[in-house]
């Protein structure tokens, strides 16, 4: 069952609690959380103190995708201000599944995330423990790109890994996610879609929310 993970890197931050609050009532069913640092990324956003605010303003899940180097030193203080899931990058992470048991003894659902350069086949032996798997469409930092075709083909190779290790994480996708390219995204196999500019970026996050998820739907049907 595919779901839509509003991203609101491409609301109105001045609006944030009305903005979420459309993107549920069009079928946001987890609302995700673009933490960026200027380093690892090339763009500066949110951290811990408007997280917390985003834990009163709304009780959907809080998918923190942090973009940012040494992920290690803020693990604590996201779990603190109430995030529900965490992702790192493979690309930022020298000891992957020492930062996941983190995130796992913090009490959150640890997940992974590839760069479009990166290989799915590089995180085969931390897939065990991870919640989800995030594959970035296109490369981290801003919203409003265009997807990159080859994601497609990563899609598709990881569930296939799945089927073969028999694993239940779920397979998300960042990045360029809109009505023209989910279809062939749902039907590559990924379930978590994130979305910010087909969600926000027209100022109507209930109405293209809803319509986004119906094409993603009929996508799964087909
Ligand atoms: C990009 C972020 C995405 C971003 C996606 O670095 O990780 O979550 O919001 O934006 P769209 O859906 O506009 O491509
Ligand atoms: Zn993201």
């Amino acid at each position: 069952m595919v779901e839509l993970l509003p991203s609101i890197l491409s609301a109105d931050f001045a609006r944030l609690a009305d903005e979420i609050a459309a993107a549920e009532r069009g079928g946001g069913t987890t609302i995700h959380v673009d933490v960026m640092d200027g380093h690892f990324v090339p763009n500066i956003t949110i951290g811990p103190p408007v997280v917390a605010s985003l834990r009163k303003a709304t009780k959907l899940p809080l998918d923190c995708h942090l973009m940012i180097d040494n992920p290690n030193e803020f693990i604590a203080a996201f779990a603190d201000a109430g995030a529900d899931w965490v992702s790192v990058h493979y690309e930022a992470c020298p000891h992957l599944h020492r930062t996941l048991q983190l995130i796992l003894h913090h009490g959150m659902k640890p997940g992974v995330v590839v760069n479009p350069a990166t290989r799915v086949d590089l995180i085969i032996d931390i897939l065990p423990m991870v919640h989800h798997v995030l594959i970035m469409s296109v490369n981290p930092g801003f919203g409003g790109q265009d997807f990159i075709p080859f994601s497609l083909e990563k899609i598709r190779r990881l569930a296939a890994i799945r089927r073969e290790l028999d694993l239940t994480f779920k397979i998300e996708v960042d990045g360029g996610v809109a009505h023209d390219t989910v279809a062939a995204i749902v039907q590559a196999g990924a379930e978590l879609l994130v979305a910010g500019n087909a969600v926000f970026g027209a100022g109507q996050p209930e109405r293209d929310a809803r319509a986004l998820l119906d094409a993603a739907r009929q996508a799964e049907i087909l």
